[in-house]
C-alpha cells in the first residue's frame, strides 16, 4: 500500500470527499471521527465509490489518552485535520464548547504527531480569518482581522498554534483557507448531510427547492454589490478535496518553503446570493421561492479568493463550474 494518511473528521462533508480523492491517488487512509455531526453510513458510501474500505476509529479527540493510543498503534505518514465544530451561530452561544472541541483537540493531535515523529500536517482553515478584507480578490498576505465569532477565532488560533509548533519542532504544515464549499460527489453517494436547519446558503436553497423549507430568506439586499446581496466564492467540494491532495504532495516531497504555508482555496470568482439562486434555478429547473430579510449579524459584504499562489505552488486549480456545484447539490438532495 501507499503512504498512510490519517483524516480526522473523515466522515464529515469535506473530509469524506477528501478520503475519496486520497484513495483515488493510492493512499492508505485511516479515519478518526466521533460521529457527532455525521453517520457511520458515510463509511460504506465512501467504500461504494472507491471499492476500498478506509480503516476507521470512532474516537473523540478530546480523549487525550485515546489520541495517544492511536498514534502508538498506527504508523502514520501524514495528517489532514478536519475534525472541529463549525456552526458559526452555535459558537456564539457555546464558545467554550468550540474552544475545547476545536483547540484542545488540535493540541492533542499535534502533541502526538511530534512525539511520534509524524511531520506532515494539513489544517482545515477558513477565509473567515480575513473578515471583510480591505482588497478583493483576497491574497494570503491580507492581514487576518478580529474574528466575528468564536468559530472564526478557533480557525485563526489554530493557525497560530500550528505556526508556533512548526517553529519549535520538525512539523511541516500547510493551512488551507477554504472559501465557501458547496456541491457533492458526482455519484450522489456523499454530500452535505442535512442535520438540523441549514445555516449555509446552498443547503437551504436546495431544501427550499425540495419543498422541505417554505422559502429562502435572503439576508440583506442593501449591500454595496451589483444586486445588493452579499458576495462569496463558492467552490465545488471535489475541487477543494483535490487541493488537499496537492498540498499533501508538496509536504511529502518536501517542496514546502517554510514551516507553515497558507493557501486560499476558492474559485477566484464572486457570486451574489441572488446570482446563486438564479444559477441554481437555471441549472436544475427547480424554483426557489425567496423573500428579502434583514442582514445577518456578523456577515461581511464580499469575499472571493486570489488563487494565484495555490495555482502556482500547489499546481492546483478548480476544474468544476458553479453549475456543476449547484446541480450536484440538487442531485444529492434528490437521494435523501
Ligand atoms: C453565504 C451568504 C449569507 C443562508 C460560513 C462560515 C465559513 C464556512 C462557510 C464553515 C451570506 C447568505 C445564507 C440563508 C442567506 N463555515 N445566506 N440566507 O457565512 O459566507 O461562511 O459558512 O465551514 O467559515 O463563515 O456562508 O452559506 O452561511 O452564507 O441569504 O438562509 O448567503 O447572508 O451572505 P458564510 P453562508
Amino acid at each position: 500500500m501507499g503512504k498512510t494518511i490519517l483524516v480526522t473528521g473523515g466522515l464529515g462533508y469535506i473530509g469524506s470527499h477528501t478520503v475519496v480523492e486520497l484513495q483515488n491517488e493510492g493512499f492508505d487512509v485511516v479515519i478518526i471521527d466521533d460521529l457527532s455531526n455525521t453517520t457511520i453510513e458515510v463509511l460504506d458510501r465512501i467504500t461504494s465509490i472507491t471499492r476500498t474500505k478506509p480503516r476507521f476509529e470512532q474516537i473523540d479527540l478530546k480523549d487525550k489518552q485515546a489520541v495517544q493510543h492511536f498514534f502508538k498503534y498506527y504508523d502514520i505518514d501524514g495528517v489532514i485535520h478536519f475534525a472541529a465544530s463549525k456552526a458559526v451561530g452555535e459558537s456564539v452561544i457555546e464558545p467554550l464548547k468550540y474552544y475545547e472541541n476545536n483547540i484542545a483537540t488540535l493540541t492533542y493531535v499535534l502533541q502526538e504527531m511530534t512525539t511520534n515523529n509524524v511531520s506532515n500536517f494539513i489544517f482545515s482553515s477558513s477565509c473567515t480569518v480575513y473578515g471583510q478584507a480591505d482588497e478583493l480578490p483576497i491574497t494570503e498576505s491580507a492581514p487576518p482581522k478580529p474574528a466575528e465569532s468564536p468559530y472564526g477565532a478557533t480557525k485563526r488560533m489554530g493557525e497560530i498554534i500550528i505556526e508556533d509548533t512548526t517553529k519549535a519542532t520538525d512539523l511541516k504544515a500547510i493551512a488551507l483557507r477554504y472559501f465557501n464549499p458547496v456541491g457533492a460527489h458526482e455519484s450522489a453517494k456523499i454530500g452535505e448531510l442535512p442535520l438540523g436547519v441549514p445555516q449555509n446558503l446552498v443547503p437551504f436553497v436546495v431544501q427550499t427547492a425540495a419543498g422541505i423549507r417554505k422559502e429562502l430568506s435572503i439576508f440583506g439586499d442593501d449591500y454595496p454589490t451589483t444586486d445588493g446581496t452579499a458576495v462569496r466564492d463558492y467552490i465545488h467540494v471535489v475541487d477543494l478535496a483535490k487541493a488537499h491532495i496537492a498540498a499533501l504532495g508538496r509536504l511529502l516531497n518536501n517542496q514546502n518553503k517554510k514551516a507553515c504555508e497558507y493557501f486560499n482555496i476558492g474559485t477566484g470568482k464572486g457570486s451574489s446570493v441572488l446570482e446563486i439562486v438564479n444559477a441554481f434555478e437555471k441549472s436544475t429547473g427547480q424554483k426557489v421561492p425567496y423573500k428579502m430579510a434583514p442582514r445577518r449579524a456578523g456577515d461581511i459584504t464580499a469575499a472571493y479568493a486570489d488563487t494565484s499562489l495555490a495555482n502556482k505552488e500547489l499546481n492546483w486549480k478548480t476544474e468544476l463550474s458553479l453549475e456543476d456545484s449547484l446541480s450536484s447539490a440538487w442531485k444529492w438532495q434528490e437521494t435523501l
